[in-house]
């Protein structure tokens, strides 16, 4: 697939069944949690313009990076740990850039500790999102975030909720609570959920007989700084 025959999502639901697009990776689809590049292809369709600085703060695999550079965008990618050479080591809580020089941000952040991106002890993905301290360190987050983009950029986090032993923990609610703070709301986009290890007969007969919902999307929050 040629980036030209790439389409713009003019609805609020996205539906991507696969990570990648055309023939080159972006990012890694067997790194933990990677996101589907054309989400953030059509974020800098959207939000930026060429040669605009466009950072990530927990890049994970780089997805960001390549979708950016193929774009003709500056990018820097930061993440606690790097999985590439080319990614930043910081902690997202306080990222090595003055302030007001960002032009458009991405974050996919872990939505609790329910996948192992790795050992380091300032992983935000070892805290459960049933405790508050999740909470208190995604704020820390997006308050680094709100000091480093410009006035009337634009901000996209992609969280979920999660179901676990009988608990509904509304994640994405509770960060919209917390972004609100900081940002002028701009969307919510709904993301259809693929490759989940719950995708098959026995999740889906257990979703029955106990009465409990699989998870079949991610919220993706577009926020403007003010
Ligand atoms: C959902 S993954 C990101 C996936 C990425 N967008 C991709 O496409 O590969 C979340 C990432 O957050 C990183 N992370 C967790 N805590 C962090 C922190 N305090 N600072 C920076 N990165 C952090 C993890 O190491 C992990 O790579």
């Amino acid at each position: 697939m040629n980036n030209h025959d790439l389409t713009l999502e003019t609805t609020t639901l996205w539906d991507f069944p696969t990570q990648n697009y055309g023939s080159i990776p972006h990012g890694d689809n067997k790194y933990p949690g990677v996101t589907p590049a054309f989400i953030i292809w059509n974020l800098l369709q959207r939000y930026t313009v060429e040669n605009d600085l466009v950072v990530d703060p927990m890049c994970g695999s780089g997805t960001t990076i390549d979708v950016c550079k193929e774009e003709n965008r500056r990018v820097l990618g930061f993440d606690i740990v790097p999985y590439r050479e080319d990614i930043i080591p910081a902690d997202a809580r306080k990222l090595p850039l003055v302030n007001s020089i960002v032009d458009f941000i991405f974050i996919d952040s872990p939505y609790s500790n329910n996948i192992h991106y790795n050992d380091h002890p300032d992983n935000i993905g070892h805290i459960s999102c049933e405790s508050p301290r999740f909470y208190k360190e995604l704020e820390k987050v997006a308050q680094e975030l709100h000091r480093i983009l410009k006035k009337g950029k634009y901000l996209a986090w992609i969280i979920a909720d999660q179901a676990k032993k009988e608990k509904f923990t509304p994640v994405g609610y509770k960060l919209y609570s917390i972004l609100e703070k900081y940002f002028t709301p701009v969307d919510i986009i709904c993301v259809t959920r693929h490759n989940q290890k719950s995708n098959t007969p026995i999740w889906h007969h257990r979703a029955k007989k106990y009465n409990f919902y699989l998870r079949g999307f991610k919220y993706l929050f577009i926020m403007k700084k003010p």
